[in-house]
Protein backbone atom coordinates (compact mmCIF):
# COMPACT_ATOMS: atom_id res chain seq x y z
CA UNK A 1 0.00 0.00 0.00
CA UNK A 2 0.80 3.78 0.21
CA UNK A 3 2.16 5.24 -2.65
CA UNK A 4 4.24 3.21 -5.20
CA UNK A 5 3.74 0.43 -7.68
CA UNK A 6 4.35 -3.52 -7.59
CA UNK A 7 6.50 -6.00 -8.94
CA UNK A 8 5.08 -9.68 -9.65
CA UNK A 9 7.90 -11.84 -9.98
CA UNK A 10 8.50 -15.62 -9.52
CA UNK A 11 11.64 -16.67 -8.74
CA UNK A 12 13.16 -19.73 -7.11
CA UNK A 13 16.10 -18.97 -4.83
CA UNK A 14 18.42 -20.96 -2.13
CA UNK A 15 20.38 -20.14 0.11
CA UNK A 16 22.43 -21.09 3.33
CA UNK A 17 20.13 -21.72 6.24
CA UNK A 18 21.76 -19.81 9.73
CA UNK A 19 19.93 -20.61 13.21
CA UNK A 20 16.60 -22.14 13.70
CA UNK A 21 14.95 -19.72 16.30
CA UNK A 22 12.26 -21.72 18.49
CA UNK A 23 9.26 -20.85 17.61
CA UNK A 24 6.57 -18.37 16.92
CA UNK A 25 3.71 -18.44 18.10
CA UNK A 26 4.46 -19.23 21.95
CA UNK A 27 6.02 -15.75 22.42
CA UNK A 28 3.10 -13.35 23.47
CA UNK A 29 0.43 -12.43 21.09
CA UNK A 30 -1.20 -8.96 23.00
CA UNK A 31 -4.19 -8.88 24.08
CA UNK A 32 -5.85 -7.48 21.02
CA UNK A 33 -3.55 -9.47 18.82
CA UNK A 34 -5.40 -12.55 20.32
CA UNK A 35 -8.91 -10.89 19.81
CA UNK A 36 -7.85 -10.18 16.20
CA UNK A 37 -7.20 -13.64 15.43
CA UNK A 38 -9.97 -14.87 17.24
CA UNK A 39 -12.44 -12.71 15.32
CA UNK A 40 -14.30 -13.97 12.34
CA UNK A 41 -16.51 -12.31 10.19
CA UNK A 42 -19.16 -13.92 7.91
CA UNK A 43 -21.07 -11.48 5.60
CA UNK A 44 -24.08 -12.65 4.36
CA UNK A 45 -24.66 -12.54 0.17
CA UNK A 46 -22.37 -15.24 -0.87
CA UNK A 47 -19.32 -13.03 0.81
CA UNK A 48 -17.43 -13.98 3.99
CA UNK A 49 -15.09 -11.51 5.21
CA UNK A 50 -13.04 -11.88 8.28
CA UNK A 51 -9.47 -13.42 9.71
CA UNK A 52 -9.17 -16.60 8.43
CA UNK A 53 -9.61 -19.21 11.33
CA UNK A 54 -7.39 -22.13 11.64
CA UNK A 55 -7.26 -24.66 9.92
CA UNK A 56 -10.05 -27.49 9.74
CA UNK A 57 -7.37 -30.14 11.64
CA UNK A 58 -6.85 -27.31 14.83
CA UNK A 59 -4.19 -29.72 15.28
CA UNK A 60 -1.16 -28.32 13.37
CA UNK A 61 -0.69 -31.42 11.42
CA UNK A 62 -1.63 -31.48 7.68
CA UNK A 63 -2.76 -33.99 5.16
CA UNK A 64 0.41 -36.17 3.88
CA UNK A 65 -0.81 -35.40 0.41
CA UNK A 66 -1.09 -31.65 1.05
CA UNK A 67 0.95 -29.00 -0.40
CA UNK A 68 2.20 -26.53 1.86
CA UNK A 69 2.21 -22.59 0.68
CA UNK A 70 3.80 -20.42 2.98
CA UNK A 71 2.41 -16.85 1.79
CA UNK A 72 3.95 -13.90 3.23
CA UNK A 73 4.07 -10.75 1.88
CA UNK A 74 5.13 -7.05 2.53
CA UNK A 75 8.04 -6.98 4.62
CA UNK A 76 9.14 -3.33 3.61
CA UNK A 77 13.08 -3.91 4.55
CA UNK A 78 14.20 0.04 5.60
CA UNK A 79 17.82 0.51 5.28
CA UNK A 80 19.73 0.67 8.11
CA UNK A 81 17.83 -1.33 10.04
CA UNK A 82 14.92 1.74 10.31
CA UNK A 83 12.57 0.26 12.91
CA UNK A 84 14.09 -2.46 13.77
CA UNK A 85 12.85 -3.89 9.86
CA UNK A 86 15.99 -6.17 9.59
CA UNK A 87 15.27 -7.56 12.97
CA UNK A 88 11.55 -7.91 12.09
CA UNK A 89 12.31 -9.52 9.00
CA UNK A 90 14.88 -12.14 10.38
CA UNK A 91 12.27 -12.94 12.89
CA UNK A 92 9.81 -13.79 10.33
CA UNK A 93 12.07 -15.71 8.94
CA UNK A 94 13.51 -17.95 11.66
CA UNK A 95 9.32 -18.45 11.98
CA UNK A 96 8.98 -19.38 8.78
CA UNK A 97 12.13 -21.94 8.53
CA UNK A 98 10.46 -23.60 11.73
CA UNK A 99 6.84 -24.33 10.52
CA UNK A 100 5.73 -27.26 10.38
CA UNK A 101 5.32 -29.78 8.48
CA UNK A 102 7.85 -27.91 6.68
CA UNK A 103 6.09 -25.85 3.57
CA UNK A 104 7.09 -26.68 -0.10
CA UNK A 105 6.99 -23.62 -1.02
CA UNK A 106 7.06 -19.82 -0.67
CA UNK A 107 5.00 -17.24 -2.14
CA UNK A 108 6.26 -13.80 -1.38
CA UNK A 109 3.58 -11.13 -2.40
CA UNK A 110 5.73 -8.30 -3.29
CA UNK A 111 6.78 -4.64 -1.50
CA UNK A 112 10.18 -6.65 -0.23
CA UNK A 113 11.89 -3.45 0.83
CA UNK A 114 10.32 -0.20 1.86
CA UNK A 115 11.90 3.34 0.50
CA UNK A 116 12.80 2.19 -3.24
CA UNK A 117 10.25 4.29 -5.47
CA UNK A 118 12.09 6.99 -3.34
CA UNK A 119 16.01 5.92 -4.20
CA UNK A 120 18.47 6.43 -6.69
CA UNK A 121 20.03 3.48 -7.93
CA UNK A 122 22.77 2.64 -5.79
CA UNK A 123 20.89 2.58 -2.92
CA UNK A 124 17.53 0.89 -4.28
CA UNK A 125 20.44 -1.69 -4.98
CA UNK A 126 22.06 -2.28 -1.70
CA UNK A 127 18.88 -2.17 0.14
CA UNK A 128 17.26 -5.47 -2.07
CA UNK A 129 20.89 -7.03 -1.94
CA UNK A 130 20.91 -6.43 1.51
CA UNK A 131 17.09 -7.99 1.79
CA UNK A 132 18.12 -11.31 -0.99
CA UNK A 133 21.10 -11.34 1.69
CA UNK A 134 19.08 -11.93 4.87
CA UNK A 135 16.30 -13.97 3.40
CA UNK A 136 18.77 -16.68 1.28
CA UNK A 137 20.48 -16.88 5.02
CA UNK A 138 17.38 -18.22 6.72
CA UNK A 139 15.00 -19.71 4.02
CA UNK A 140 15.84 -22.82 2.15
CA UNK A 141 12.29 -23.45 0.57
CA UNK A 142 11.67 -22.53 -2.95
CA UNK A 143 10.63 -18.96 -3.52
CA UNK A 144 8.23 -17.21 -5.92
CA UNK A 145 8.06 -13.37 -6.02
CA UNK A 146 4.99 -10.82 -6.68
CA UNK A 147 6.05 -7.67 -7.82
CA UNK A 148 5.23 -4.93 -5.62
CA UNK A 149 4.40 -1.14 -5.55
CA UNK A 150 7.39 -0.55 -3.23
CA UNK A 151 9.96 -2.85 -4.96
CA UNK A 152 9.44 0.24 -7.80
CA UNK A 153 12.81 2.35 -7.60
CA UNK A 154 13.51 5.48 -8.81
CA UNK A 155 9.53 6.33 -9.45
CA UNK A 156 9.26 9.16 -6.86
CA UNK A 157 12.54 10.52 -7.18
CA UNK A 158 12.48 13.29 -10.14
CA UNK A 159 16.55 13.42 -10.05
CA UNK A 160 16.78 9.50 -11.16
CA UNK A 161 16.90 8.88 -15.07
CA UNK A 162 14.22 7.20 -16.64
CA UNK A 163 16.40 5.93 -19.24
CA UNK A 164 18.13 3.26 -16.90
CA UNK A 165 17.34 -0.16 -17.38
CA UNK A 166 17.01 -0.16 -13.48
CA UNK A 167 14.17 2.14 -13.51
CA UNK A 168 11.22 1.44 -12.32
CA UNK A 169 10.18 -2.51 -12.24
CA UNK A 170 13.98 -2.81 -13.52
CA UNK A 171 16.23 -3.49 -10.88
CA UNK A 172 14.07 -5.95 -9.35
CA UNK A 173 13.73 -7.84 -12.85
CA UNK A 174 17.13 -7.53 -13.30
CA UNK A 175 17.86 -8.87 -10.10
CA UNK A 176 15.43 -11.79 -10.17
CA UNK A 177 17.00 -12.51 -13.73
CA UNK A 178 13.19 -12.72 -14.60
CA UNK A 179 12.20 -12.19 -18.35
CA UNK A 180 8.88 -11.22 -17.35
CA UNK A 181 6.75 -10.47 -14.58
CA UNK A 182 4.23 -12.37 -15.04
CA UNK A 183 4.48 -16.77 -14.92
CA UNK A 184 3.03 -19.79 -14.34
CA UNK A 185 4.71 -23.04 -12.43
CA UNK A 186 3.09 -26.29 -11.29
CA UNK A 187 3.76 -27.89 -8.00
CA UNK A 188 2.70 -31.15 -6.63
CA UNK A 189 -1.14 -31.14 -9.06
CA UNK A 190 -1.60 -27.47 -8.94
CA UNK A 191 -1.05 -24.71 -10.88
CA UNK A 192 0.44 -20.93 -9.54
CA UNK A 193 -0.03 -17.77 -12.32
CA UNK A 194 2.00 -15.11 -10.70
CA UNK A 195 0.84 -11.48 -12.50
CA UNK A 196 2.04 -8.26 -12.03
CA UNK A 197 -0.92 -5.36 -11.23
CA UNK A 198 1.18 -2.65 -10.05
CA UNK A 199 1.33 0.44 -12.87
CA UNK A 200 3.11 3.48 -12.07
CA UNK A 201 2.31 7.09 -13.16
CA UNK A 202 4.39 9.77 -14.39
CA UNK A 203 3.83 11.73 -11.31
CA UNK A 204 5.31 8.67 -8.50
CA UNK A 205 2.03 7.62 -8.04
CA UNK A 206 0.83 4.08 -9.53
CA UNK A 207 -2.40 2.15 -9.91
CA UNK A 208 -3.55 -1.60 -10.05
CA UNK A 209 -4.99 -2.84 -13.26
CA UNK A 210 -4.56 -6.20 -15.17
CA UNK A 211 -3.40 -5.36 -18.38
CA UNK A 212 -4.19 -7.29 -21.86
CA UNK A 213 -1.32 -9.20 -22.50
CA UNK A 214 -1.38 -10.39 -18.80
CA UNK A 215 -5.45 -11.23 -19.33
CA UNK A 216 -4.52 -12.87 -22.22
CA UNK A 217 -1.47 -15.34 -20.55
CA UNK A 218 -4.40 -15.92 -17.48
CA UNK A 219 -7.12 -17.25 -20.10
CA UNK A 220 -4.22 -19.05 -22.26
CA UNK A 221 -3.04 -20.94 -18.91
CA UNK A 222 -6.37 -21.40 -17.80
CA UNK A 223 -7.61 -23.14 -21.25
CA UNK A 224 -4.36 -25.65 -20.89
CA UNK A 225 -6.17 -28.04 -18.25
CA UNK A 226 -9.53 -26.31 -17.20
CA UNK A 227 -9.71 -28.80 -14.19
CA UNK A 228 -6.23 -28.51 -12.76
CA UNK A 229 -6.80 -26.53 -9.22
CA UNK A 230 -5.21 -22.94 -9.26
CA UNK A 231 -4.01 -20.33 -7.51
CA UNK A 232 -3.37 -16.92 -8.84
CA UNK A 233 -1.55 -14.48 -6.91
CA UNK A 234 -0.76 -10.52 -7.17
CA UNK A 235 0.28 -7.53 -5.07
CA UNK A 236 -3.04 -5.34 -5.11
CA UNK A 237 -6.10 -7.05 -4.56
CA UNK A 238 -8.71 -7.42 -7.07
CA UNK A 239 -11.39 -7.58 -3.95
CA UNK A 240 -11.32 -5.93 -0.36
CA UNK A 241 -13.78 -4.60 1.91
CA UNK A 242 -10.94 -3.44 4.11
CA UNK A 243 -11.15 -0.24 2.44
CA UNK A 244 -14.82 0.67 2.88
CA UNK A 245 -14.34 -0.59 6.61
CA UNK A 246 -11.39 1.00 7.35
CA UNK A 247 -12.24 4.51 5.75
CA UNK A 248 -9.92 4.60 3.60
CA UNK A 249 -12.50 4.44 0.80
CA UNK A 250 -13.68 8.13 0.58
CA UNK A 251 -17.04 9.71 0.39
CA UNK A 252 -17.59 11.48 -2.84
CA UNK A 253 -21.22 13.14 -3.02
CA UNK A 254 -23.20 10.47 -2.37
CA UNK A 255 -21.13 7.82 -3.69
CA UNK A 256 -18.13 5.80 -2.01
CA UNK A 257 -15.14 5.56 -3.37
CA UNK A 258 -11.80 3.45 -3.14
CA UNK A 259 -8.77 4.39 -5.32
CA UNK A 260 -7.35 1.97 -8.05
CA UNK A 261 -4.01 2.29 -5.89
CA UNK A 262 -6.25 0.21 -3.37
CA UNK A 263 -7.63 -2.37 -4.99
CA UNK A 264 -7.20 -3.54 -9.30
CA UNK A 265 -9.42 -1.07 -11.27
CA UNK A 266 -10.52 -3.51 -13.82
CA UNK A 267 -11.08 -7.24 -11.46
CA UNK A 268 -14.37 -7.76 -13.49
CA UNK A 269 -11.71 -8.42 -16.34
CA UNK A 270 -9.77 -10.88 -14.63
CA UNK A 271 -13.01 -12.71 -13.15
CA UNK A 272 -14.87 -12.82 -16.79
CA UNK A 273 -11.95 -14.59 -17.67
CA UNK A 274 -11.78 -17.13 -14.63
CA UNK A 275 -15.32 -18.01 -15.32
CA UNK A 276 -15.72 -17.92 -19.08
CA UNK A 277 -12.96 -20.08 -18.76
CA UNK A 278 -15.11 -22.49 -16.47
CA UNK A 279 -11.62 -23.41 -14.81
CA UNK A 280 -10.48 -24.44 -11.48
CA UNK A 281 -9.32 -21.60 -9.90
CA UNK A 282 -9.57 -21.93 -5.77
CA UNK A 283 -7.34 -18.98 -4.34
CA UNK A 284 -6.27 -15.16 -5.46
CA UNK A 285 -3.79 -14.02 -3.27
CA UNK A 286 -2.57 -10.76 -2.67
CA UNK A 287 -0.78 -8.41 0.02
CA UNK A 288 -0.85 -4.35 -0.20
CA UNK A 289 -3.39 -3.58 2.17
CA UNK A 290 -1.47 -5.22 5.40
CA UNK A 291 -4.56 -6.50 6.70
CA UNK A 292 -5.48 -10.05 6.81
CA UNK A 293 -9.07 -10.63 4.61
CA UNK A 294 -11.20 -13.36 3.24
CA UNK A 295 -13.64 -12.86 0.49
CA UNK A 296 -15.36 -16.07 -0.89
CA UNK A 297 -17.41 -15.00 -3.38
CA UNK A 298 -18.17 -17.96 -6.88
CA UNK A 299 -16.59 -20.36 -5.61
CA UNK A 300 -13.42 -18.08 -5.51
CA UNK A 301 -11.39 -16.99 -2.37
CA UNK A 302 -9.55 -13.95 -2.48
CA UNK A 303 -6.72 -13.97 0.39
CA UNK A 304 -5.70 -10.35 1.44
CA UNK A 305 -2.44 -12.00 3.44
CA UNK A 306 -2.06 -9.29 6.40
CA UNK A 307 1.81 -8.25 6.50
CA UNK A 308 5.28 -9.19 7.99
CA UNK A 309 5.67 -5.73 8.64
CA UNK A 310 2.43 -5.09 10.33
CA UNK A 311 2.22 -1.34 10.36
CA UNK A 312 5.16 -0.80 8.57
CA UNK A 313 7.02 -2.17 11.60
CA UNK A 314 5.60 -0.12 13.92
CA UNK A 315 3.29 -2.52 15.24
CA UNK A 316 0.02 -4.41 14.08
CA UNK A 317 -1.79 -2.85 11.67
CA UNK A 318 -5.86 -2.09 12.69
CA UNK A 319 -5.35 -5.23 14.34
CA UNK A 320 -3.66 -7.29 12.25
CA UNK A 321 -0.39 -8.41 13.37
CA UNK A 322 2.81 -9.11 11.72
CA UNK A 323 2.22 -12.53 10.33
CA UNK A 324 1.96 -14.67 7.11
CA UNK A 325 -0.75 -17.19 5.94
CA UNK A 326 0.41 -21.33 6.09
CA UNK A 327 -1.85 -22.39 3.17
CA UNK A 328 -2.65 -26.50 2.80
CA UNK A 329 -3.60 -27.28 -0.74
CA UNK A 330 -5.14 -30.38 -0.98
CA UNK A 331 -5.26 -32.97 -3.94
CA UNK A 332 -9.25 -32.69 -4.42
CA UNK A 333 -9.05 -28.84 -5.14
CA UNK A 334 -10.40 -27.99 -1.23
CA UNK A 335 -7.61 -25.96 1.28
CA UNK A 336 -7.45 -24.75 4.67
CA UNK A 337 -5.48 -21.44 5.65
CA UNK A 338 -4.11 -20.14 8.72
CA UNK A 339 -3.04 -16.56 9.46
CA UNK A 340 0.09 -17.06 12.00
CA UNK A 341 1.56 -13.99 13.62
CA UNK A 342 5.09 -13.98 14.57
CA UNK A 343 5.14 -12.50 18.10
CA UNK A 344 6.79 -9.12 16.80
CA UNK A 345 6.94 -6.64 19.26
CA UNK A 346 7.25 -3.18 17.54
CA UNK A 347 9.23 -0.31 19.23
FE1 LIG B 1 3.07 -2.96 1.48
Amino acid sequence: MESSFIFSAAHALTGSRTAVREAIMKNGIGTSRREFLRRSVMVAAGVTAGISASRASGDGSTNAQSTRVLFATDMHLMQDNALRSEDGLIAALQAIDAVRPRPDLVVCGGDLTDPSPGLDYAPAGKLLDRFFDIWNQHITIETHYVFGNHDLVGTKNPAVSRDDPRFGKGLFQKRLDLARLYYSFEKAGWRFVILDDVWPNPDGTYYAEYQADQLAFVQSELQKESSKPTVLACHIPAVSVFPALSGISKLNGSNIETASSLVSRNSKSLTDIIHGSAANVKLVLAGHLHHQERIDSDGITYLNGGAVCGNWWKGANMGCPEGFNVIDLRPDGTFTVEYRSFGWKAG
